[in-house]
């Protein structure tokens, strides 16, 4: 099997063959989801918590279906009805949950480089469902679904990542992924938004939005983080969404065939007009489809590790 890993802790430790195997593993679990009966008895023998300290809608729901989907035990453990909230540290919590035998983990947590310690610290594989700002790689993973499905390929591909890409973890797996293989990414933000040195991505970056959009065939608009506006990177949201949202009218600069994604959650009239988050030519919704299929292959994968 082309793929040498015991957990997936981020894009950034994968080689561009081993994403596309996992790419190619999805494609068998994207039909699974259109049948009438859309569950496989394949790993009945595993159970995988999912340990989310950050609220989720759709990676949490996703991992969940995911797991059940392939027939898997599944126990959610959430930080805000659980013993953390009596000041129960993570490593005590992972110990304790370990010790109930469970086969995988999923972890989602907003301090860079959960995923690593807790896999470090036990045999069983963990799978990263966002560290701060770190890593996103099963949403980086479904987007590069998602881009495959629409192009059938990358080389040569403009990419333009539009938004919040200072503090996004989708942003930085995204990227990985995409110059593994091949697309001629492209970075656009308010200065204040991008990292203070941008070219440690590697890749081109722009703060003019229309330079940014004309001809390109994707464009992933990121979730302007309004949790984090209060130390002032922007003025305003009006005018973020003036000088910086996807409009109709900039949409009107992408090449002829082109997809509009956004990993969610969205601010519909900030980062993305809903005129253009509702429009026939984005895959916004085709996305979180993917990302059951994306999910159950990585689950799939690593439980094939445990087996040997
Ligand atoms: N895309 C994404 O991670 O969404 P959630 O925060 O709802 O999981």
């Amino acid at each position: 099997m082309p793929f040498e890993h015991d957990s997936l802790l981020g894009l950034t430790y994968l080689t561009a063959d081993e994403i596309l195997y996992l790419l190619d593993e999805a494609k068998a679990f994207r039909s699974i989801l259109e049948r009438d009966l859309k569950k496989v008895p394949t790993l009945r023998w595993l159970t995988v918590v999912n340990l989310f300290y950050e609220p989720s809608t759709r990676t949490r729901i996703s991992f969940e279906l995911a797991e059940k989907r392939l027939s898997a035990d599944v126990v959610n453990f959430s930080a805000s009805t659980s013993s953390v909230r009596k000041g129960e540290s993570l490593r005590d919590t992972v110990d304790n949950i370990l010790a109930m035998k469970v086969d995988m983990v999923v972890v989602r947590h907003s301090s860079v480089g959960t995923p690593q310690y807790i896999a470090r610290k036990c045999k069983v594989p963990v799978i990263n469902a966002g560290d701060g700002t770190n890593e996103h790689p099963t949403q980086a993973l479904l987007d590069l679904y998602t881009i495959r499905e629409k192009f059938g390929q990358f080389n040569g591909l403009k990419v333009v990542i539009l938004g919040d890409i200072r503090h996004s973890r989708v942003a930085r797996s995204n990227i990985d992924g995409l110059k593994k293989l091949g697309a001629n990414v492209v970075l656009c933000a308010p200065r204040t938004l991008l990292p203070p040195n941008p070219n440690v991505f590697g890749v081109d970056y722009t703060t003019d939005i229309e330079e940014a959009l004309s001809g390109a065939n994707v464009v992933n608009v990121l979730r302007l983080q309004l949790e984090r506006q209060k130390a002032g990177y922007i003025p305003s949201l009006r005018e973020y969404r003036m000088f910086w949202g996807l409009t109709s009218r900039r949409a009107k600069l992408l090449d002829s065939d082109h997809i509009i994604m956004h990993p969610g959650p969205m601010n519909r009239g900030v980062e993305i007009d809903p005129d253009v988050a509702d429009a026939k030519d984005t895959v916004i919704l085709e996305q979180v489809t993917n990302g059951v299929a994306i999910r159950m292959a990585v689950i799939f994968t690593l439980a094939g590790k445990i087996k040997g």
